[in-house]
């Protein structure tokens, strides 16, 4: 993982036999604890003597499979998340920054996955769980980042507890469970048909016939370093069931994955190796070419004064010159001795230059093979950019898509905003006039009011008049009276 490399590790095996012990086992026990607890502990310790200038970025997701559904274990809202080019979509990614937290997220991935007992163990997994594991890799001394060409190193790690396969009638399940074990054989037979297909080099590989199988898909025949262990029951009531689980073994056995360390170079960089390799390429055709005509001109001027020799004594035979036979073989003797030191010098300098010529073909050749396996490396990170490229493709038209939804909301949103704007305007002159006609009434009020004023102010007079007139008279019937 370290050096870009994608593993998986997964666990097969009858229900009950120790899938799920051998994965977890007992946690805070050192000698017992399982394979995950202590890829941890592998993965902090590697950490920590890594030199300064690495940084690394740790992820880890935790997903179940049941029922055909991917439910998120880290996030159990999320339960039906869906697969797309082999990568779990809106899956949960935690970041880890230390030890403590990827043993709770693993707790508390344990704690939501779906157990319930069957006749064989009590605490039997009833779907296959992933816990995966994402490590990049990064040298801060490294300035490629700033040059466009290396960037980053990326390894991911499956590990898989398979839900177990089981024989319905000694498990002795029933309702739910007898569905769940009918749904978990047919998804654990769909991954038996892949590794069937793959072995027997078929062209079409039944990949998608289950979720297992399509996030499976690269550990499978792919770019991926596969552990798969199998776990058996010791029990001879389980003989049949041991069986077919060493025969899954032995299958998957033959399966060749082809593991690339996943570096992610720019396209720059690509196009940079891409003409490199072709240049190369070039050369060492153009010098196969050269060794092949000096090959064949060699070839053509012997046989040319063989085939001329053949017809003189052919001519001679049929005209029954004995005598030219007899000068021609005699001269071609002496000749021939004269030639054969001649010819040995020659064949001498042959030999050295034929092991110089071996020696320069053995060398073009290694280099042909050596260019033509980085060729394929890189035609394969290309198909991988181009799966990226078409996935970001996708996601591009989706989210135009959801533009397109938007812009129309917005367009509608702004119309009815116009609208109360429009209806706002009328609102508000009609509201102009009431208050107009409310001021009108207002100022009749008020001369209405100052008039009753007016009024009132003329009757308190008269009033206080009546009264002053009342006391006098008072004042003058009591001044009679006295
Ligand atoms: N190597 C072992 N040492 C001690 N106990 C073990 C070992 N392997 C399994 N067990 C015990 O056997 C029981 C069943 O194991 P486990 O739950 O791992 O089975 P499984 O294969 O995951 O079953 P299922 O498919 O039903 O989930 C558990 O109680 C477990 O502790
Ligand atoms: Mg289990």
């Amino acid at each position: 993982m370290f050096d870009g490399f994608n593993g998986t590790i997964f666990a097969y095996g009858q229900t009950s036999s120790g899938k799920t012990f051998t994965m977890e086992g007992v946690v805070s026990d050192d000698r017992l604890k399982g394979i995950i607890p202590r890829m941890m502990d592998c993965v902090f310790e590697k950490i920590q003597q890594a030199p300064a200038n690495m940084e690394f970025v740790i992820k880890c997701s935790m997903v179940e499979i049941y029922m055909e559904r991917i439910q998120d274990l880290l996030d159990p809202r999320k339960n039906n998340l869906q697969v797309k080019g082999g990568a779990i979509q809106d899956c949960t990614e935690q970041y880890i920054s230390a030890k403590k937290e990827m043993e709770e997220a693993m707790k508390l991935g344990s704690k939501n996955r779906q157990v319930a007992a069957t006749g064989m163990n009590d605490k039997s997994s009833r779907s296959h769980s992933l816990f995966i594991l994402s490590i990049i890799k990064k040298d801060k001394n490294d300035d490629s980042t700033k040059t466009g060409t290396l960037r980053l190193i990326l390894g991911r790690l499956y590990l898989v507890d398979l839900a177990g396969s089981e024989s319905v009638q000694k498990t002795g399940c029933v309702g739910v469970q007898f569905d769940e074990a009918k749904t978990i054989n047919k998804s654990l037979s769909a991954l038996g048909n892949v590794i069937k297909m793959l072995t027997e080099s078929s062209t079409h590989i039944p990949y998608r016939d289950s979720k297992l199988t399509r996030i499976l898909e690269e550990s499978l025949g792919g770019n991926s370093l596969t552990v798969l262990i199998i776990t058996c029951s010791m029990s001879s009531f389980n003989a049949a069931e041991t069986l077919s689980t060493l025969r899954f073994g032995n299958r998957a056995k033959k399966i060749k994955n082809k593991p690339v360390a996943n570096m992610e170079r720019s396209s720059k960089k690509l196009m940079q190796l891409l003409s490199e390799a072709e240049e190369r390429i070039k050369r060492q055709v153009a010098a196969f070419g050269y060794i092949n005509k000096r090959l064949v001109v060699l070839k053509d001027t012997e046989f040319k004064s063989l085939l001329s020799e053949i017809h003189e004594i052919y001519k001679m035979i049929k005209d029954n010159n004995a005598q030219g036979l007899y000068n021609l073989l005699k001269n071609g003797y002496t000749e021939e001795l004269k030639e054969t030191s001649e010819c040995k010098e020659e064949q001498n300098i042959r030999v050295v230059s034929n092991e110089k010529l071996d020696k320069e073909n053995n060398y073009l050749k290694q280099k042909l093979t050596q260019s033509t396996e980085k060729l394929l490396k890189l035609s394969i990170e290309l198909a991988d950019s181009k799966k990226s490229l078409e996935i970001l493709k996708d996601e591009k038209i989706d989210l135009e898509a959801e533009l397109k939804v938007k812009n129309n909301e917005i367009s509608e949103l702004n119309d009815r905003l116009k609208l109360l704007k429009v209806k706002s305007k009328v609102e508000a002159n009609n509201n102009l006039k009431a208050l107009a006609q409310v001021e009108l009434k207002l100022e009749n009020l008020s001369f209405l009011y100052n008039q009753k004023n007016k009024a009132i102010e003329q009757v308190c007079k008269a009033l206080d008049r009546i009264l002053f007139d009342e006391q006098l008279t008072n004042i003058n019937s009591s001044a009679v009276i006295l």
